[in-house]
C-alpha cells in the first residue's frame, strides 16, 4: 500500500515537471501539483503548507513572508536579540531592560544555551524566549523570561509557537516546572496556573497570580516553597 502509493505520486509528480525549463519552473510546478488537491501528502512525510503555500505555487508575491522557524541561539544571533526585546517591550509601555537581562543571564551560571530559542524569518530574528535556572527552595526548576517578539511581528503566532517550542524541551530535558510573570489572560491557554495552586510561593507576594507555573512531566508536588530567579533578576 506505502509502496503503491508512493509510485503513483512520484508518477504524478513526474508528470508536473515534464514542462518545466528552469529550476525554478520546476520548484513551482511541483508546488502547484502538491497543492492542487487539499491535503495531499505522502505516507509517512509532513507538509507544512501554510506559509509556503503563495510564495511557491504562485510565484513571489507582495509582501510575502517566508516561513519562522524556531532554532536555538547562535553567537551571530546576540545583538539580533537585544534589538528583538528592545522592540518588544518597548511597544508593550515598559523600559526595555530586558534587552540587558538577556546579555546578564548569558553572563551567568544560571544560563542553560539550550533553552534561548529565536524565531527567525529567514535570516532576521522576530523574536526571542528564554528560561534560566531557578530554585523552588532547593529544588532546581525554570524561570521563563524574557520573551519577546518584534513590535511589527506580534499577535501572528509567534510568541505562541516560541512558548510551546520551550516548554517542550524543558519537557525533554526532563525539567519539572516552568514559572514566569506575566498576564493572566495570555499564559493560561499554555498551561500555566497562578502558583499558589502548587504551593509556591512567587518571589514578591504582591504579584499574586500573576506569577504563574507550568508543571512539566518530571514535576512531583513536593516541589513546594519559595521561588528564587537566578541573581541578574535581582538588578530589574
Ligand atoms: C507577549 C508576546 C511575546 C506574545 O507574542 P505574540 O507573537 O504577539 O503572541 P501570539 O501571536 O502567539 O498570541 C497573540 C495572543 O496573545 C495575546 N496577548 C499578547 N500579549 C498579551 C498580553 N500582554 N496580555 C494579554 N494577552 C496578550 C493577544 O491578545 C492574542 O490573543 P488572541 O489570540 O486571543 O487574539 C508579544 O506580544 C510581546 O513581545 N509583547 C511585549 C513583551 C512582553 O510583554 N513579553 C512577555 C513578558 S516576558
Amino acid at each position: 500500500m506505502l509502496h503503491r502509493s508512493l509510485e503513483q505520486a512520484r508518477v504524478g509528480l513526474s508528470g508536473a515537471l515534464a514542462s518545466a525549463e528552469s529550476g525554478a519552473d520546476r520548484l513551482r510546478a511541483a508546488a502547484r501539483w502538491i497543492f492542487a488537491e487539499p491535503n495531499r501528502c505522502f505516507p509517512g512525510e509532513h507538509w507544512t503548507v501554510r506559509c509556503t503555500r503563495k510564495s511557491f505555487a504562485d510565484g513571489p508575491v507582495a509582501g510575502h513572508r517566508e516561513c519562522v522557524l524556531i532554532r536555538r541561539e547562535t553567537p551571530a544571533d546576540i545583538e539580533t536579540i537585544r534589538d528583538a526585546h528592545a522592540s518588544a517591550f518597548a511597544a508593550s509601555g515598559a523600559v526595555p531592560a530586558e534587552a540587558g537581562l538577556v546579555d546578564a543571564l548569558r553572563a551567568d551560571d544560571a544560563w542553560l544555551p539550550e533553552l534561548s530559542l529565536v524565531a527567525v524569518e529567514g535570516a532576521a530574528v522576530i523574536g526571542h524566549v528564554v528560561c534560566s535556572r531557578a530554585h523552588v527552595d532547593a529544588v532546581p526548576v525554570l524561570a521563563l523570561g524574557p520573551m519577546g517578539v518584534l513590535s511589527e511581528r506580534q499577535r501572528a503566532g509567534v510568541g505562541s509557537a516560541l512558548m510551546h517550542t520551550v516548554l517542550g524541551a524543558a519537557d525533554a530535558l526532563a525539567e519539572p516546572l516552568v514559572a514566569l510573570l506575566g498576564h493572566t489572560a495570555y499564559y493560561p491557554r499554555f498551561g500555566f496556573r497562578p502558583s499558589a495552586e502548587y504551593g509556591i510561593a512567587p518571589p514578591d507576594p504582591q504579584w499574586g497570580s500573576h506569577f504563574q507555573v507550568r508543571t512539566l512531566t518530571a514535576y512531583e508536588p513536593t516541589m513546594r516553597g519559595q521561588f528564587a530567579y537566578a541573581a541578574p533578576f535581582d538588578e530589574l
